[in-house]
């Protein structure tokens, strides 16, 4: 039996996280077993907002390496980067022509990332969810593990695949989102907004760079809720981030954790906690820099080698279906 297919992908640019590393590549090292995955570097998605071309360069070889560091296996799963295969832009075109303005106004993360300065925001960030949509209907993917800020996104591709289908006849499976755990992980400096690469303030987040002293430091400062009680509560947001960190970097849970707290300050638990986020981060530090940038050039070559193949097939027939083209 042919397996089913998951795709998900990460914009490089710059700064990893623990919530990129909890709420979506670590569910992604876990699908490789089962199904058959794609896993992009969409830099298409990264310059809908400026980038240096240089660094752009070196941060998609970068994010290449933390996919293999965390545990994406370059036997098991498709590494890639999206603009190797031109038919995502040519997939976003036609879905261009399907989505509807009252779509895409619908969108928050446009809202939230033009902020005040929508008129100057670029027409590609309002049509990034078209590309995001392209990206996953092309392969036929059945599975989308994302963070939660993108669930509208993969409801937005499950519209326009149900639509073109309707339109041109059955072409596109309708996928579904997969949420982890850690789908939200919060700003260790605000925990009522998720932790973010373009946060202001380096405390507001873990980068998977930092080293022990750093990780130590902002752990340390993190902010906690009033009271002193170690527990997993809605009436807790600081507190229920860091023992989801606890949970998602050890795998023990909250009841367990409780327990073990039960009589602690937060002192102490912030100091375990570092520890333990150290203990599961280094290792992964270590093989990112043990990963040349000449392996990552033949991986992606040869991921990309594989996605143009599905590719180039599944636009053949969306072409002829939509009457385009002359042959
Ligand atoms: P981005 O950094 O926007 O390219 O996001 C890459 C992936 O990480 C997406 O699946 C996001 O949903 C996920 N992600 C980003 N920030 C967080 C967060 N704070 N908590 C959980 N997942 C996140
Ligand atoms: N928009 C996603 C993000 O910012 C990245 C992304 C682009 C993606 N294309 C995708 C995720 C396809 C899953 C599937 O996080």
């Amino acid at each position: 039996m042919e397996r089913k297919r998951v795709f998900s992908g990460i914009q490089p640019t710059g700064t990893v996280h623990i919530g990129n590393y909890f709420g979506a590549i670590k569910q992604w090292i876990a699908l490789q077993d089962d199904y058959d995955a794609l896993y992009c570097i969409v830099d298409l998605h990264a310059i809908t907002v400026p980038q240096k071309p240089s660094a752009l360069r070196q941060n998609i070889i970068n994010m290449a390496k933390w996919y293999i560091a965390a545990g994406i296996d370059p036997q098991k799963s498709t590494i890639f980067v999206q603009s190797d295969i031109p038919a995502h832009s040519e997939l976003a075109w036609i879905l261009n022509t399907i989505a509807r303005m009252g779509d895409m106004e619908k969108m928050t993360q446009f809202k939230d990332k033009s902020g005040d300065g929508r008129e100057r925001a670029s027409v590609a960030l309002f049509d990034y969810p078209v590309l995001m949509a392209a990206d996953i209907l092309l392969y036929d993917t059945h599975i989308v593990p994302v963070g939660d800020d993108q669930v509208q996104h993969v409801e937005l591709t499950r519209t326009l695949a149900r639509r073109y289908n309707k339109r041109f006849g059955e072409t596109f499976i309708v996928p579904r989102t997969l949420l982890s755990h850690g789908a939200r992980i919060m700003g260790l400096d605000n925990p009522h907004k998720k932790m973010s690469k373009s946060a202001v303030s380096v405390y507001n987040y873990i980068a998977l760079t930092d080293n022990a002293e750093t990780i130590r430091k902002k752990i340390k400062k993190a902010v906690t809720d009033s009271g002193s009680e170690i527990v997993y509560s809605d009436d807790k947001p600081a507190l229920k981030n860091l023992l989801t960190l606890y949970h998602l970097a050890t795998g023990t849970s909250f009841a367990e954790l409780e327990a073990r707290y039960a009589q602690s300050s937060y002192g102490e638990f912030k100091r375990d906690l570092a520890e333990a986020l150290i203990d599961h981060i280094v290792p992964i530090q270590e093989r990112f820099s043990a990963i040349s940038d000449e392996e990552v050039h033949d991986i992606l070559t040869r991921g990309a080698a594989r996605a143009r193949a599905y590719a180039n097939e599944k636009m053949r027939a969306v072409r002829a279906l939509c009457g385009l083209g002359h042959v």
